[in-house]
């Protein structure tokens, strides 16, 4: 766990949900030397209140090759922990060339940048949505079937890694984390919604929830993230960050009302499934537990009490 001490550490996508729960947890866990946050938002909304002393944020699109190039050659990162890209999870093909554009090109941009440096490890995070409707429950050998732009754009930027990475001697590893919640996670996701409508009082609209879910907080993906990159052997390997159960999202939506001890009023079927919709999803975490010695600390209740806390206390009417 040593590894990171006196690192300089890039987190691209930093002004994002996963990269500055990340960034805290490794500020808190290790003696870094800096934390470079790379973000094309120029508002960083920094709603964890992350200490400004070792962080230098800076505004830029992985899409511009020269700009990706520069940066890197100055900030001479040790470790970059590749978190950038467009989410959308739909099966809307116009969405193809953007989901191409920041996911792959982007990352070729940043590998092209990382082979002229001496770089200890990138970690690439991928998604569990690369496995799509497939065989239960989702191994890293599974062959891969996408079914979004998202996806596509992911397993395929996957295969980028890891060519790229072997072609020039670039240490990486690559995670699949699975679905995650916590504070400060954007409100187009399922469970902020739910917290948010739930303390506004407001009608809950979700589809009939049948679709099963492999949730986790926040931090236990962090913990993950910072094993898999202080991990010598895990170099060159794809792992799962999952809890290796399910949960049909009715169940999740139960669960979550009533965590919050609040009423709340829920139109099941009030939305239409997706037409590529991933039936059921839960990880194996076997090769986690063996490989990085990771598991989830925090279970499914501790995680959603906590962050319906902080929804509590940010939430303004
Ligand atoms: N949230 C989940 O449940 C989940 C699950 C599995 C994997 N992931 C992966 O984790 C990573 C972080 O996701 P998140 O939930 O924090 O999303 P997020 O949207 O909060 O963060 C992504 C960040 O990337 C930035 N970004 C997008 N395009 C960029 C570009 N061209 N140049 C620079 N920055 C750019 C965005 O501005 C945003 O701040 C993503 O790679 C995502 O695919 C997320």
């Amino acid at each position: 766990m040593g590894e990171l001490s006196k690192s300089r550490i890039l987190i691209t996508g930093g002004a994002g949900f996963l990269s500055q729960h990340l960034c805290n947890k490794a500020l808190k866990k290790y003696d870094l030397e800096k934390v470079f946050l790379l973000d094309v938002n120029p508002n960083f909304n920094n709603f964890l209140d992350l200490p400004k002393g070792k962080i230098d944020y800076f505004q830029a699109d992985i899409n511009d090759a020269e700009i990706i190039e520069s940066l890197i050659k100055k900030i001479n990162p040790t470790h970059v922990f590749h978190n950038a890209a467009v989410i959308n999870h739909r099966l809307n093909f116009e969405e193809l060339e953007n989901s191409i554009r920041s996911n792959f090109f982007g990352t070729f941009n940043l590998l092209s940048a990382l082979k002229n440096i001496k770089l200890k490890c990138l970690l690439f995070t991928s998604t569990s949505e690369v496995y799509g409707d497939n065989s239960l429950p989702f191994r890293e050998d599974l062959l891969l079937k996408p079914t979004s732009p998202y996806s596509i754009s992911k397993a395929s930027t996957e295969m980028l890694v890891r060519n790229f990475s072997i072609e020039n001697n670039l240490p990486y590893v690559i995670v699949r984390p699975f679905n995650m919640y916590g504070e400060g996670q954007s409100n187009n996701m399922l469970i902020p919604y739910l917290f948010n409508s739930i303390i506004k009082n407001e009608t809950i609209n979700v589809t009939k929830g049948e679709q099963t879910r492999d949730s986790n907080y926040v931090g236990n993906i962090c913990d993950g993230i910072l094993m898999a990159v202080s991990t010598e052997i895990a170099k060159g390997h794809v792992i799962n960050l999952c809890s290796g159960f399910e949960l049909s999202v009715k169940d999740l939506v139960k669960k979550i009302i009533a965590i919050s001890g609040f009423n709340a009023k829920v139109n099941y079927g009030a939305i239409p499934y997706r037409k590529n919709e991933i039936w059921r999803m839960f990880g194996d975490n076997s090769k986690s537990e063996e490989l990085i010695n990771w598991k989830p600390l925090i279970g499914l209740d501790k995680g959603l009490l906590q962050t319906f806390k902080w929804y509590q206390r940010n939430v303004k009417d």
